[in-house]
C-alpha cells in the first residue's frame, strides 16, 4: 500500500486534500512527514480519547485513594543512621560514574510571556544567569567534587532544538565538556480536530505537536541516548524540569535510598504550602504508588485533615525523579512491554481553512495528545518517595506575576542564600520571612548545597563583605 492508500484507509485521506496542487518538494516533504506517523497508535488514541468507544482506563475510585507512603526528611540529615547511610551509598554509586543527570525542556516559555526555550530564561538575583547555566554549574560543580563525569541528558522539542543547541555553543558549554552533554528530540503526534481528522497546519504540512514529558522515555531510546548511557555504565538517571533553578540535582541521599531500595523509580515530594497548591499529589491505590494531578484530584481530597490536622494528602510532587534506566529501555522501548498512556489536552492548534488559507484560531479546535512521566511510577518496582526540604529543591518559573513567577523564584534563591549564610554563623538582616534586604547569589560553583557551604566559607581566609550585590563563586 502507499503512503496515500494507508491514510486512506485509515479515514485520514484528508491530508491530501491538498497535495495535487504542491509542488515536488512540497509533496516529499508532507510525505516525510506522514511516514512518522503511527496509524495503528492513532487509532486506538481516536477509539479511546476522541470517540470513547475502547474503554479508557477506569477512572479513579477516589474513596479507594490514600496517600503515598515518604521517607520524612530528619531534623539533621547527616546525623540521622538512614540518611547518613543513604549519602554514603548514593555518594559511592556517584563516585564509580553510575549517574547522568536529565533535564526534561522539550517546552517554550509561552506562560512566561517568553518566546524563547525556557531554559535561557534568566532567573538569578545577581549576575541574571540563564535557568540552563544554573544547571550546568551544579553538574559541573558535582563533578569536581566526586572527580568524574556526569553526563548531563537535555530533551529538547522541534520548537526548541536548533535554538538550545545554539544557545549552549554560544555559552561555550558553561565550562562542561562537549561530550559530557547530550541532547536529543522528543517525539511527535500528530493533532486532530474534533472528528479525529488530522489537522493540516498548511496545505502541505500537519499539525504535530510533542508527545509530552513522557515521551521522554520512548524518545531516550529511539535517539540512542539510553544505549549511550548504557555504553558509559550509567544505570541511574536524575530526572528534573527545566522551570525550577533550586532543583538539588545530584543529591547523594535520594541516590542512595534509590539504589538501597533497588527501586526502578523514586520520586521527592514537598509537603504541600497550602491545601490547592498546584502540584501532583503522590497517593496510593490498590497497592500502588501514583501521581494525581491538582486538577483531577477533587477539592475535598485535596483540602482533607488528617487526625494530626494537617493536609492528608499532603505530598506534593516537585517532578524530581530517579529513574532506574533499565526500566526506561522497558517502558520506553520497541518491546511489548507496558507504555505510558496518553492524555487528552484541548488546545488551539493553528490549521488552514477550506480554501487553504492559514488560520489561528481563537477557542480549542484540536486535540493533542501527550504523556506524562509520573505514569510510570504505578508500573515501577519497588518505588521510594523521599521528602525534600522547599527552600533548597523547589521554586520554580511558570507564570509572569503571582505565584511560581520571576520575583518569587528570586526572593527563594536569596533566602536559600540568606539561610546559608546564617548556617555558617554570619549576620543576614532578613524580614521575617526569611528573605534578605540586599540582593545575594552563591554560584553552584561555590556550593550546591548548606553542608558544603558551611565547609566552604568556615574554610575562607578572607571572607568577603556581606553587602547588597554579595555573589559567590
Ligand atoms: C508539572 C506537573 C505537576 C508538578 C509540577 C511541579 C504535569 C502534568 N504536571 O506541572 O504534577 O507538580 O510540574 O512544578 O506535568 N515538557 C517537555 N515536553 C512536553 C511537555 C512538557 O519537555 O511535551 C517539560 C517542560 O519543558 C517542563 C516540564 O515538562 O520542564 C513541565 O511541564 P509543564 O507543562 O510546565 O508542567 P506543569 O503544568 O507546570
Amino acid at each position: 500500500m502507499t503512503i496515500r492508500e494507508k491514510f486512506e484507509a485509515a479515514g485520514q485521506g484528508g491530508v491530501f486534500r491538498f497535495f495535487d496542487s504542491l509542488d515536488d518538494g512540497a509533496k516529499n516533504a508532507l510525505l516525510g512527514q506522514l511516514e512518522q506517523v503511527d496509524l495503528d497508535e492513532l487509532g486506538s488514541l481516536l477509539k479511546e480519547l476522541v470517540f470513547k468507544t475502547a474503554p479508557a482506563e477506569a477512572g479513579i475510585d477516589f474513596s479507594k485513594l490514600s496517600p503515598a507512603p515518604f521517607k520524612p526528611l530528619p531534623a539533621d540529615k547527616a546525623s540521622d543512621p538512614e540518611w547518613a547511610e543513604a549519602k554514603k551509598i548514593g555518594e559511592d554509586a556517584i563516585r564509580s560514574g553510575r549517574l547522568a543527570a536529565f533535564v526534561v525542556a522539550g517546552g517554550q516559555g509561552t506562560r512566561l510571556g517568553f518566546n524563547a526555550p525556557k531554559g535561557l530564561y534568566k532567573v538569578s538575583p545577581v549576575k541574571q544567569k540563564s535557568l540552563f547555566q544554573i544547571f550546568a554549574e551544579k553538574i559541573l560543580s558535582a563533578q569536581r567534587k566526586y572527580g568524574v563525569s556526569i553526563p548531563w541528558l537535555v530533551m529538547t522539542s522541534h520548537i526548541n532544538d536548533a535554538a538550545t543547541r545554539a544557545f549552549f555553543e554560544e555559552n561555550a558549554f558553561f565550562g562542561l565538556g562537549k561530550n559530557d552533554v547530550i541532547f536529543f528530540k522528543q517525539g511527535l503526534m500528530p493533532a486532530v480536530d474534533a472528528n479525529g481528522k488530522i489537522i493540516l497546519e498548511q496545505k502541505g504540512k500537519i499539525a504535530m505537536t510533542p508527545d509530552g514529558h513522557g515521551g521522554c522515555l520512548r524518545g531516550m531510546c529511539r535517539s540512542g541516548a539510553a544505549e549511550e548511557l548504557k555504553k558509559r555504565g550509567i544505570d541511574c538517571i536524575s530526572y528534573f524540569q527545566v522551570d525550577n533553578p533550586l532543583v538539588n540535582i545530584i543529591d547523594p541521599y535520594f541516590l542512595g535510598f534509590h539504589i538501597k531500595s533497588g527501586s526502578e523509580m523514586s520520586s521527592k515530594m514537598i509537603p504541600k504550602a497550602y491545601a490547592l497548591e498546584k502540584v501532583g499529589h503522590f497517593c496510593e491505590l490498590g497497592g500502588k504508588m501514583r501521581v494525581v494531578e491538582y486538577s483531577d484530584l477533587p477539592k475535598e481530597y485535596q483540602e482533607r485533615l488528617d487526625k494530626n490536622g494537617q493536609l492528608e494528602f499532603r505530598a506534593g510532587s516537585v517532578a524530581i525523579h530517579i529513574l532506574d534506566r533499565a526500566f526506561v529501555e522497558r517502558l520506553g522501548g520497541s518491546g511489548d512491554g507496558a507504555k505510558l498512556p496518553f492524555h487528552r489536552a484541548d488546545k488551539k492548534i493553528p490549521c488552514v481553512d477550506a480554501d487553504g488559507n492559514q488560520t489561528k484560531p481563537e477557542k480549542p479546535n484540536g486535540i493533542k495528545f501527550e504523556m506524562f512521566v509520573f505514569d510510570a511510577l504505578p508500573m515501577a518496582k519497588n518505588p521510594v518517595i523521599i521528602e525534600g526540604a522547599r527552600g533548597d529543591e523547589f521554586s520554580p518559573v511558570k507564570n509572569a506575576e503571582g505565584v511560581d513567577s520571576p520575583l518569587t523564584c528570586k526572593n527563594d534563591q536569596k533566602k536559600q542564600a540568606a539561610r546559608w549564610l546564617k548556617a555558617a554563623g554570619e549576620n543576614v538582616p532578613t524580614s521575617p520571612d526569611g528573605a534578605p534586604e540586599i540582593d545575594l547569589e552563591i554560584s553552584p560553583l561555590f556550593a550546591s548545597n548548606e553542608e558544603d557551604f558551611v565547609a566552604k566559607w568556615r574554610a575562607l581566609e578572607n571572607k568577603p563583605e556581606i553587602k547588597n550585590g554579595l555573589y559567590l563563586e
